[in-house]
C-alpha cells in the first residue's frame, strides 16, 4: 500500500480526532463562548482534514487487498458518528458529543486490531508452494518473512526476534519456520521441507 496514503490518512484521522477531544471537552465543562470560538477557528482545518481522512480512507479500501469485516463495520461507526456528531454539538448534548466521540476513537482502535491481523495473515494467505517453487532461502525470505523480520532481519514487528541475534541452532529455526511460535504461523504446507530449510539456512546467514 502507499506510505504516503497511508500516513496522510493517519495523520488526518488524529487531527480529527484531536478537534472533537477539544470541542467535547469544551461542551462538557461548560464553556460555550469558547467552543463557539474554537468551532469558528477550526472550521476550515476541520474540513480539510476530514475530507483528507475520507478520500484516503476510500483510496486505501479501493486499492487495498478488500475489505474485512472488521473495515466494514469501522466505516459503517464511522459514517454513523456524523450525524450524532452534527446533532450532539448544535443541540450542545453533552451525551451525544461523547458518544460520537467514542465511536470514532472505537473506529480508531478497530482499524488497529485490523492492521495487526492483516500483517499476520500477510505471510499465509498468499500462499501455495507449487512443485519446483523457488528454493532460495533469500527469495523465500524476502517474500514472506520481512513484514516481521525485515530485510536485514532485525525489524522485529509484531515482536519478532531480531534474527542476527538468534541463538538457535538450525534444527530448532527449522522446528519453529516449520510450526510457528505465536504470532508467527508455521509455513508447514505453505512452503516445502526443502523451501523451509533454505530459508532457515539464510537466516543463520543474517548473523553478523
Ligand atoms: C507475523 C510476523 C512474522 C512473520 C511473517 C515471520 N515471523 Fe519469524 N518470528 C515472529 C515472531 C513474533 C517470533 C518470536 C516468537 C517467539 O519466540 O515468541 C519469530 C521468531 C522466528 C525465529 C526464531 C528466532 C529465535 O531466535 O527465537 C525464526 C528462525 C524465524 N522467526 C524465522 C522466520 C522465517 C524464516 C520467516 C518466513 C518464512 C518468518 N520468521 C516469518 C514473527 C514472524
Amino acid at each position: 500500500m502507499n506510505q504516503a496514503i497511508y500516513y496522510t490518512h493517519l495523520i488526518s484521522v488524529t487531527a480529527f480526532l484531536l478537534i472533537y477531544l477539544v470541542k467535547t471537552i469544551l461542551l462538557l465543562s461548560n464553556k460555550e463562548a469558547s467552543l463557539s470560538k474554537f468551532t469558528k477557528g477550526v472550521k476550515v482545518p476541520e474540513m480539510i482534514v476530514s475530507t483528507l481522512f475520507l478520500v484516503t480512507g476510500i483510496y486505501m479500501l479501493i486499492n487495498g487487498p478488500g475489505a474485512t469485516t472488521l473495515q466494514i463495520i469501522k466505516i459503517i461507526i464511522v459514517f454513523a458518528s456524523i450525524p450524532v456528531a452534527v446533532v450532539g454539538f448544535k443541540k450542545k448534548n453533552k451525551a451525544l458529543a461523547v458518544l460520537s466521540l467514542l465511536m470514532i476513537v472505537a473506529a480508531y482502535g478497530l482499524a488497529e486490531v485490523n492492521k495487526k491481523r492483516s500483517l499476520q495473515g500477510t505471510s499465509v494467505t498468499s500462499v501455495d508452494a507449487p512443485e519446483g517453487a523457488a528454493v532460495s532461502g533469500h527469495d523465500i525470505f524476502m517474500d514472506r518473512c520481512t513484514s516481521c523480520h525485515g530485510d536485514d532481519g532485525k525489524l522485529g514487528l509484531s515482536g519478532a526476534k531480531d534474527l542476527t541475534a538468534s541463538t538457535l541452532d538450525l534444527d530448532s529455526k527449522i522446528e519453529i519456520i516449520r510450526n510457528g511460535k505465536a504470532p508467527m504461523a508455521g509455513y508447514a504446507g505453505v512452503l516445502t521441507e526443502e523451501q523451509i530449510k533454505a530459508v532457515a539456512e539464510y537466516t543463520a546467514t543474517l548473523k553478523k
